[in-house]
């Protein structure tokens, strides 16, 4: 059975030397996708540009890429992807590092407009810039061996690159393949009241999703989660700065977004 792990940003910026000695172990049966938005947002301020950031209808927020963000986007998404390919080559994992552009494993279209919700509360539409929406994956040139690592990028069929968001790429992965999900984050998953939440159905990850104690990335990937539940993925979000993260999640650890049977 085929695994996709999302390593998120939060893990990649932080410490992603226990995830990554984790999937070693996983090599043979795991898809990874990683994150890296923290990092887009140190090299952009190296660069002298400020990170800009849409809030969607719903609380979603997301970046917005124009042409310089996107720069600023491959080349610090291609630093990681390579990074992680080369911490597992000191474990001696042979892995693939891909961008969705390359071999057109990840083809996208880009958005033209999008709904966003500015200061004032009210609802506008702006220009999507170089952000997309999945069109189709080669999920067969993602299955191992040998290991692949995408990172969020995906090519429209203009040949322009697209920044897609690395959770909606992972759930989009796994519901194609209909295998489960580890989301790798800097949490031990959705906390509420100041606990972990152990099992959830679709409906009730989508019902948190609107409650206050749910924020940011966390919104997004409930959401994300109850959609692919629908197609039959189970997700499990867990702290990926743990030792054995992976092992741990599949044993039970964070937060499980069950499908109704
Ligand atoms: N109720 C909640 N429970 C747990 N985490 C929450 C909650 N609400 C908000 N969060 C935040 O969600 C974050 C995880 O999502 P985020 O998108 O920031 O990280 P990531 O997916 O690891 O990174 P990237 O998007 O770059 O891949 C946590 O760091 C946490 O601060
Ligand atoms: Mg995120």
């Amino acid at each position: 059975m085929i695994i996709v792990v999302k390593l998120g940003g939060s893990v990649v910026c932080k410490d992603p030397s226990k995830a990554i000695a984790d999937l070693a172990k996983y090599a043979d049966v795991a898809v990874v996708v990683h994150g890296g938005g923290c990092m887009v947002n140190e090299v952009m301020k190296a660069m002298g540009l400020q990170p800009k950031f849409l809030t969607h209808p719903g609380g979603v927020v997301s970046r917005f890429t124009d042409y310089e963000t996107l720069r600023a986007f491959v080349m610090t998404m291609m630093w990681i992807n390579k990074n992680i390919v080369a911490s597992l080559a000191s474990l001696r994992v042979p892995a693939l590092g891909l961008s969705g552009a390359d071999n057109m494993v990840l083809r996208a279209k880009r958005k033209e407009k999008v709904i966003i919700v500015d200061e004032r509360g009210r609802q506008r539409v702006v220009d999507g810039g170089y952000s997309g929406k999945i069109t189709e994956i080669d999920v067969k040139a993602l299955l191992p061996p040998p290991l692949k690592v995408l990172a969020p990028i995906a090519v429209s069929e203009k040949g322009e690159l697209l920044n897609i968001d690395g959770d909606q790429v992972a759930f989009e992965i796994a519901s194609r393949l209909m295998s489960k999900l580890v989301i790798l984050s800097d949490v031990d998953g959705l906390i509420i009241g100041g606990k972990v939440v152990g099992r959830l159905t679709p409906q009730e990850a989508l019902e948190l999703a609107k409650s206050d104690e749910v924020k940011g990335g966390m919104k997004r990937k409930l959401i994300a989660a109850a959609e692919a539940a629908k197609s039959g993925v189970e997700t499990i979000i867990y702290n990926g700065l743990v030792e054995s993260p992976i092992e741990k999640a599949l044993a039970g650890a964070g937060t499980h977004i069950i499908p109704s049977s």
